[in-house]
């Protein structure tokens, strides 16, 4: 199939470009490039033998969206372009819309401009907000409780309406969980600009010397050791879970919503210890203030992706450690250095 990868640069992107070119399919990735670097794709190139052919294009560029859609005439689109930082978020809310919603409409209208009608969308088990059952199933209404998790919402409404109005459109909705890790090979992985937000690149940064210490944000939770749980899932099973959910709603039509983690939650002293063992070296921590808007435990049921597509993480906790410090030993500076 001709694919088109919004967002195909970046982190979950890039992988996911090399397990579709390794399928056999064949790719074009759109990507602005203001959260990632065009070395990704040279690796991912290397890595599969074939290329991917790229674009850069903005979202917000309506013209140039469709132009870009009439010109490459893809059959599907995954779509991960987009901002993710949920601090930036309720910082610059307007641009956060902007770029997630509203590019999300311009993709879609080049889309339906070239009867392109199936798309698998990045969303996140953010969307679910805070609620008091865990484990986390698809039935749980969504209440984001922040601007970028309502980003999410407003962008699943939409498709739920098209997919409502129209039922030549494919739609796959896909939840994930906390992605870690890298491609085994060390060549691609997360490359985070400025301070890492994210507990294992930033654990990954103390590791490869460039920061001193990790805060953990909060010990006196209701859990296993008081610090945060949450569902971890390796990269390249996130990668694996969309070629197969696009396999799924190409085939059976629809709108279809899926969680995509591994059920088993972790603590944040849990994933340091695994990193310390990956990487052979204590790693200095302090505990500190509880960060505003976490909660305290978040855990996926991905038993519908396992009964509709067959699909299940393969790897484990002290793989996705091992396999992120590879990546970050081998790339101290990222794509930079
Ligand atoms: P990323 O920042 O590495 O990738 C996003 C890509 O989109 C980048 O390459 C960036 O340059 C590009 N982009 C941003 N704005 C754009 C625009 N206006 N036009 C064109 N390209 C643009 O992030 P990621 O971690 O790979 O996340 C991919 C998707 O998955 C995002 O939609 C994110 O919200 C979602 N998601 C991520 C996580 C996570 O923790 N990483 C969790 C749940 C959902
Ligand atoms: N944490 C620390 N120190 C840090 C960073 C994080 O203690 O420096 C803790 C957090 O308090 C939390 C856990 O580590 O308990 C995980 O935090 P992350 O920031 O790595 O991940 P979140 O669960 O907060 O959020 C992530 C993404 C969201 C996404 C969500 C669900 O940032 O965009 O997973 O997919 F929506």
């Amino acid at each position: 199939m001709k694919i088109m990868v919004t967002g195909g640069a970046g982190y979950i992107g890039s992988h996911t470009v090399l397990e579709l070119l390794k399928a056999g399919h064949e790719v074009v990735v759109m990507d602005n490039l203001s959260n990632s670097s065009e070395e990704s794709l040279n690796r991912v190139a290397e890595l599969a033998g074939k290329k991917a052919e790229f674009h850069k294009v903005d979202l917000l560029d309506a013209p140039g969206m469709k132009e870009l859609f009439e010109q490459t005439r893809p059959e599907a689109v995954i779509h991960f372009a987009g901002l993710k930082a949920v601090g930036e978020s309720a910082e610059k809310p307007l641009w956060y819309y902007k770029t997630n919603v509203a590019g999300t409409l311009n993709l879609l209208d080049a889309m339906e401009a070239v009867d392109c009608k199936t798309i698998v969308f990045s969303s996140s088990a953010t969307v679910y907000g805070e609620p008091e059952e865990m484990p986390l199933t698809e039935k749980i209404n969504m209440d984001a409780q922040s601007c970028y998790g309502r980003t999410k919402e407003h962008i699943e409404d939409m498709l739920v309406d098209l997919a409502a109005s129209d039922s030549s459109w494919n739609i796959a909705l896909l939840r994930y969980f906390n992605p870690v890790g890298a491609h085994e090979s060390g060549r691609i992985g997360e490359d985070p600009s400025g301070i890492p937000n994210n507990l294992v690149p930033f654990i990954a940064q103390v590791a490869v010397g460039r920061r001193e210490y990790l805060n953990v944000f909060g010990n006196d939770y209701p859990t296993v050791d008081g610090t945060g749980v949450r569902d971890y899932i390796h990269v390249v099973d996130l990668a694996d879970g969309h070629l197969k959910a696009l396999d799924f709603v190409a085939k059976n039509g629809g709108l279809r919503t899926w969680n995509l983690g591994t059920g088993n939650g972790y603590s944040v002293l849990e994933v340091l210890h695994a990193f310390e063992k990956a990487c052979g070296k204590e790693l200095p921590y302090k505990i500190v203030d509880r960060r505003p808007g976490d909660v305290a435990v978040s855990y996926a049921d991905p038993s519908s992706a396992l009964a509709d597509l067959g699909w299940s993480a393969q790897r484990d906790i002290d793989t996705m450690v091992a396999d992120h410090w590879n990546w970050q030993k081998n790339n101290p500076n990222g794509y930079e250095g």
